[in-house]
């Protein structure tokens, strides 16, 4: 096997909510960015947010990068709740805690391109995926660009974990069904990855 997991309605309604409500109030001091393309400064369709330690970003500048703080604001991320980070230890069969929790906001029609997550020094570490919200149709190749590519419909609640060699696939979000769910204020999607970085 690819060493991907897919663990469908992993958390249920309730706790789709409470982990929503518990990063509310993280959120408001770490608020949603757009990241921008190395080079080209091309905006993200997808905004974003970190919790922990070290958190993902881009811009024109520096590129695809970890810091320790927010682009914004220069604060320091807010930590990664507990709640994450026992879902991590559930699921992620791995001895060391994730140092990143980055937080995806998908809205009108924004969807991410195939990459590979490849910014990690500990690419052995498997890579913890929630998804919040809408469905989206997550697009999963190998680990090489232009090769075959498999279709999996992501709903609220589900988790994915990239273990293996899928760690090294090419994956993204071709699109988010808007309006399939009522989960996140305002609607759209949130993906949260849990990544250890080395
Ligand atoms: C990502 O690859 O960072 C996000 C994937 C997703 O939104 O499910
Ligand atoms: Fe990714």
């Amino acid at each position: 096997m690819n060493g991907l997991s897919f663990h469908p309605a992993y958390l249920d309604r309730p706790a789709q909510e409470a982990l929503l409500a518990s990063l509310a109030p993280l959120i408001a001091r770490a608020p949603f960015f757009r990241p921008t393309m190395p080079k080209t400064g091309k905006p993200f369709s997808v905004e974003m947010t970190n919790l922990g330690p070290l958190g993902w970003v881009s811009d024109r500048e520096g590129g695809y990068r970890y810091q320790a703080t927010h682009p914004v604001t220069g604060q320091a991320w807010p930590a990664i709740p507990q709640a994450l980070l026992d879902l991590w230890q559930a699921v992620a069969h791995y001895p060391v805690a994730p140092q990143a929790c980055l937080v995806n906001l998908y809205r009108d029609g924004a969807k991410m391109g195939l990459h590979v997550d490849a910014d990690e020094r500990d690419r052995a570490a498997p890579v913890v995926s929630i998804s919040l919200g809408d469905s989206a149709i997550f697009r999963l190749g190998g680990a090489t660009r232009g090769g075959p590519t498999s279709s999996l419909k992501l709903n609220s609640g589900d988790v994915v974990v990239l273990g293996g060699a899928s760690r090294h696939f090419y994956h993204g979000i071709d699109r988010v069904l808007s309006g399939s769910s009522t989960l996140v204020p305002g609607g759209g999607r949130i993906n949260l990855t849990m990544r250890v970085v080395g």
